[in-house]
């Protein structure tokens, strides 16, 4: 055959092997970006480095393909001009082209089957949690760690993450995108900021789980502590959490969960990025009635702020990632028995070594052992002893990160961070001080049934007891002046 005019553009310039081979790879690329921008489009809840897959990954093998198919054509025009011959062109009239096509054909049919099978894999591996935890591992060990240990566990990143619904679709893609690129140059702040501006609304993540207007009752809860004296004296209080219900066909609306009530609007302005001041508080009820409660020491433009519907994340801000304070977590170990109770000072020489600052992982392991074994020289206890500190502080210490429990406030309760009172202070009034958001009785959001140590914590009061810090009554509300979470100023 000869490369005449008669013959068809692309028999003069893509009848080649390297066209070819760029044509079967381009098909892939197109192939792989169509099965995974639908599946991607039908998943309830993708990954967000999907997107890389999809859109940079697939198209660049369409690119590389296309790009292939031209140069093919490129050298079989420059041949065909220099030799005048057909030299590159395949001709079938050939037996040798003939049995080439064959195998080529063979190994085409084998590479497209592993490209779709190979994209399918790679959805799937971005997807999982080990990817999103421990792909990057230095900026998301953190994260993954506590994950590993909080009772989320077993709910895959993307649940909460990326939730479902098209809005969001492209910004979460765009997303993914942005966080490999920091990732690659190291540009990621340390620790990770938070709160996190894109978190999908909870309607689309946790309620599709915890269906919000189930109601809880109330939750009994012990908590157990130890005082930093000679002999770690146990004291204990033990509350009925009003967690109450939020939907009046599952029982009363009302105790704590009355914030996500769906009869009910409530919200507010932070006046700091970690959401912890709050001067402004709006409340609509079911009949429409608003009530607006103000800190009077605000004298700032509400309109110049952001206004923020309360949900589950303002109050359970750290439902998967808690890193535990040095207080609370010696003091579970403690209650657990993994430390020996009788060692004198124990309580206090635990908090005071995770207290320090220490620049790796590596060190602080090392200096937690050196550190306790000379306070506790004979004691056969000591090894428990070091083991359970060190293992405190791996699960939620990032030194490498700047993590520890002080980068991140937890809103949940009030002890350690102002929580429930940044509202909840007795300041927050409307207009003609009639209304206060509730506070001054202890017993509003739950009851303390009992508390001290021993039989102490037999004696159940159902009305109430007023709490008795440590050694006199106590209602003051500024806890977390005092209790940060390491040493008790
Ligand atoms: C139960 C829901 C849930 C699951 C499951 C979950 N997270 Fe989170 N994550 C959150 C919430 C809520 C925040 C805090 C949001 C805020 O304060 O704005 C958060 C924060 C983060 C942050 C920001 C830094 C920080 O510590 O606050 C990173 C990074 C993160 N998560 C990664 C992960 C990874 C990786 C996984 C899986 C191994 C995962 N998350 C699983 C709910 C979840
Ligand atoms: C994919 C399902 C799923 C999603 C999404 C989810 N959770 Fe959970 N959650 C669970 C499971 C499972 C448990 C463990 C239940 C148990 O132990 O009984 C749990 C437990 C909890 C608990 C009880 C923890 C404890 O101490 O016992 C809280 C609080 C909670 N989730 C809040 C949230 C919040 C807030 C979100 C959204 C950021 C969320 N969950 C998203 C499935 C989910
Ligand atoms: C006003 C703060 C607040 C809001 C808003 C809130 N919760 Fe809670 N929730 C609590 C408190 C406090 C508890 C008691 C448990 C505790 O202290 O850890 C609790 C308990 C729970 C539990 C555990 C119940 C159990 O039986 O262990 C789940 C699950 C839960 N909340 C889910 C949600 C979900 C989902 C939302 C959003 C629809 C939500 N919460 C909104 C404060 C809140
Ligand atoms: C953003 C502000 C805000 C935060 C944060 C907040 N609350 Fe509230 N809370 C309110 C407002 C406003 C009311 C209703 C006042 C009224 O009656 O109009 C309320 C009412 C309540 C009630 C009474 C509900 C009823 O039965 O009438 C309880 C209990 C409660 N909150 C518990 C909590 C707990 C526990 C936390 C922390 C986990 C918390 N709140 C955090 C604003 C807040
Ligand atoms: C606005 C609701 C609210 C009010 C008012 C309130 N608490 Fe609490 N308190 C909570 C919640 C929620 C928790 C549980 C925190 C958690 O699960 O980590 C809690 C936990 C506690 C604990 C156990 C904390 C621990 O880690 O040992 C004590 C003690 C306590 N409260 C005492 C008080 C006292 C004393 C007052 C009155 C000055 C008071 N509370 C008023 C919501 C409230
Ligand atoms: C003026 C400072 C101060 C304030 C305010 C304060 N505490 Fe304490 N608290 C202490 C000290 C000091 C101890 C004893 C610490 C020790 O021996 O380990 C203590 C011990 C405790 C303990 C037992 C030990 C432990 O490790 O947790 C609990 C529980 C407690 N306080 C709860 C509260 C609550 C809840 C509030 C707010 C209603 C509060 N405290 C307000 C200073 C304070």
């Amino acid at each position: 055959m000869s490369a005449g005019p008669q013959t068809s553009f692309t028999k003069r310039h893509l009848w080649n092997w390297t066209s070819f081979a760029g044509g079967v790879i381009a098909f892939a690329g197109f192939f792989a970006f169509l099965l995974l921008s639908a599946i991607d489009f039908i998943a309830h809840a993708s990954s967000p480095y999907v997107g890389i897959l999809a859109y940079v990954v697939a198209p660049s093998f369409l690119i590389f393909g296309l790009a292939l198919m031209a140069l093919g054509a490129w050298m079989q025009h420059r041949h065909s001009r220099q030799s005048g011959g057909t030299a590159w062109e395949i001709d079938f009239s050939r037996l040798k082209d003939r049995r080439k096509l064959a195998l080529f054909a063979v190994v085409s049919t084998i590479f497209l089957i592993c490209t779709a099978m190979g994209s399918y894999q790679t959805y799937h591996m971005s997807e999982s949690v080990e990817f999103c935890g421990e792909t990057c591992h230095t900026p998301m060990h953190p994260e993954f760690t506590a994950y590993q240990n909080s009772p989320h566990a077993r709910v895959a990143c993307v649940e909460c993450h990326v939730g479902s619904g098209a809005k969001a679709y492209v910004a979460a893609k765009w997303n993914g995108v942005h966080q490999m690129v920091c990732v690659f140059t190291g540009k990621y702040h340390r620790p990770i900021e938070t709160p996190i501006k894109n978190l999908r609304p909870a309607q689309e993540t946790c309620e599709q789980c915890h269906w919000p207007g189930k109601f809880d009752g109330n939750l009994d809860r012990t908590y157990n502590h130890f005082l930093t004296d000679k002999t770690n004296t146990q004291f204990s209080v033990r509350l009925l959490l009003h967690v109450g219900g939020a939907d009046p066909a599952l029982g009363p609306v009302g105790g704590i969960h009355w914030h996500v009530s769906q009869n009910n609007k409530i919200e507010y302005i932070a006046t700091d990025d970690k959401r912890q001041v709050i001067p402004w508080v709006r409340v609509t009820n079911s009949r429409g009635e608003v009530t607006e409660y103000r800190d009077p020491s605000f004298k700032g433009d509400i309109s110049k702020y952001e206004i923020r519907r309360m949900d589950c994340i303002d109050c359970h801000n750290r439902p998967a990632h808690n890193y535990r304070a040095p207080n609370d977590s010696v003091d579970l170990a403690m209650s657990l028995g993994q430390i020996d109770r009788t060692m004198p000072w124990v309580k206090s020489n635990a908090v005071e070594v995770l207290t320090r600052p220490y620049q790796t992982t590596d060190e602080a392991v090392q200096k937690i052992a050196t550190t306790l074994r000379s306070e506790y020289p004979t004691n056969t206890s000591a090894d428990g002893l070091v083991a359970s500190v060190q293992t405190i502080y791996t699960n939620n210490f990032f030194p490498e990160m700047k993590v520890d429990w002080q980068s991140y406030p937890v809103n949940i309760g009030h002890k350690n961070w102002p929580g429930c009172f940044r509202c909840h202070d007795g300041s927050h009034k409307t207009a003609d001080k009639k209304k206060t958001i509730p506070a001054s009785d202890c017993n509003t959001c739950h009851t303390i049934i009992a508390q001290g140590n021993g039989d102490d914590l037999q004696k159940l009061n159902g009305k109430g007891n007023v709490f008795f810090h440590i050694d006199s009554e106590y209602t003051d509300f500024s806890c977390n002046t005092c209790h940060t979470g390491g040493i008790q100023k």
